[in-house]
């Protein structure tokens, strides 16, 4: 083997192979190892920098923890624009805004029609009820919706993420009615912090950033022809709500919170007493192709 210089190595790198491969992995990879290998030059990394970072990838994948780099380093954010962006070019921004999915959805969740209760027992925050309409985007109701909720306990933890938590808790699917409707009671969730002493916070440490994502509720709604929505709604009020760890937090998905409405009519939900409200419809697009129409959450997607 000759010696190589670092342009001679790149090359080789990139246009090694022995079988065509995959021409779309080889464009990505020769691009991302180029970049890596300018920035190790220009910024004349360290042997030690760069073995301290394979050494933290190492332990951010065995912890879990990529789909939270991603989204704290905002990638997950930038797919959304670049969503937003085609769309407007195709002249179909239009219905409800879409949000960052996060790492933390689950399949499979209790399913219920029209109704549900996400908590049980006894309330862990100020009793709330979300309920509204699945439309299209000229305002028709779509019967028979799918959506899954899913949100954060009173400490800021995920059901399947966070010891101790029932399996689903905090987490269901519910069918909308025939006239779109919906409705389900839980209690206002608390925002939520990256999780100390792991590799996520390391980096945010060295970065001076915070971890703190506001109050926030999640929701996947699908329904045949209609694009799939992936969406967050933000409770107004929290300290963070445009300072958001992962970028979140949208126009048009701020509730609006009603205090000490009455309970008459929410006694299938258990409610007895006055409790805190919102009313908020979901608005999904045509989908274009059966893509855009799947129900699968976005590992789902890629993974099947
Ligand atoms: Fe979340």
């Amino acid at each position: 083997m000759t010696e190589l210089n670092q342009q001679q190595l790149l090359d080789i790198v990139n246009t090694k192979h022995t079988a065509p491969g995959d021409a779309r992995v080889r464009q990505l990879t020769a691009r991302i190892v180029s970049d890596l290998f300018k920035t190790i030059d220009e910024l004349d990394v360290s042997p030690d920098e760069f073995w301290k970072a394979v050494d933290w990838l190492n332990r951010l994948a065995q912890g879990g923890q990529v789909g939270l780099i991603t989204a704290g380093l905002g990638f997950d954010r930038l797919l959304d624009i670049r969503m937003d962006e085609a769309d407007q070019k195709a002249g179909r921004a239009a219905g409800t805004p879409r949000a960052i999915e996060g790492p933390l959805f689950v399949a499979g969740a209790p399913s219920f029609k029209v109704e549900a209760r996400l908590d049980a027992g006894e309330p862990k925050g100020e009793v709330f009820v979300m309920e509204g309409q699945v439309l299209d985007t000229d305002g028709q109701p779509v019967a028979h919706a799918q959506m899954d909720v899913w949100h954060a306990n009173e400490v800021g933890g995920y059901s399947h993420f966070f010891p101790g938590m029932q399996p689903y808790e905090l987490r269901r699917h519910i069918e909308t009615d025939a006239k779109g409707n919906y409705r389900f009671r839980s209690f206002l969730p608390p925002g939520y912090a990256i999780p100390p002493n792991s590799p996520t916070a390391e980096l945010f440490t060295a970065l001076g950033r915070h971890g703190n994502r506001p109050a926030h509720i999640h929701f996947l709604v699908v329904a045949p022809g209609l694009r799939t929505l992936t969406t967050q709604v933000n409770i107004p009020g929290d300290t963070y709500i445009d300072d958001d760890f992962a970028f979140a937090t949208r126009d048009g998905l701020i509730i609006e919170i009603e205090k000490n409405v009455a309970p008459a009519g929410y006694e299938s939900l258990g409610i007895s007493e006055p409790f805190t409200r919102s009313r908020f419809n979901f608005v999904l697009q045509q989908a274009l192709n059966d893509s855009e129409a799947s129900p699968a959450a976005r590992m789902a997607r890629v993974t099947a």
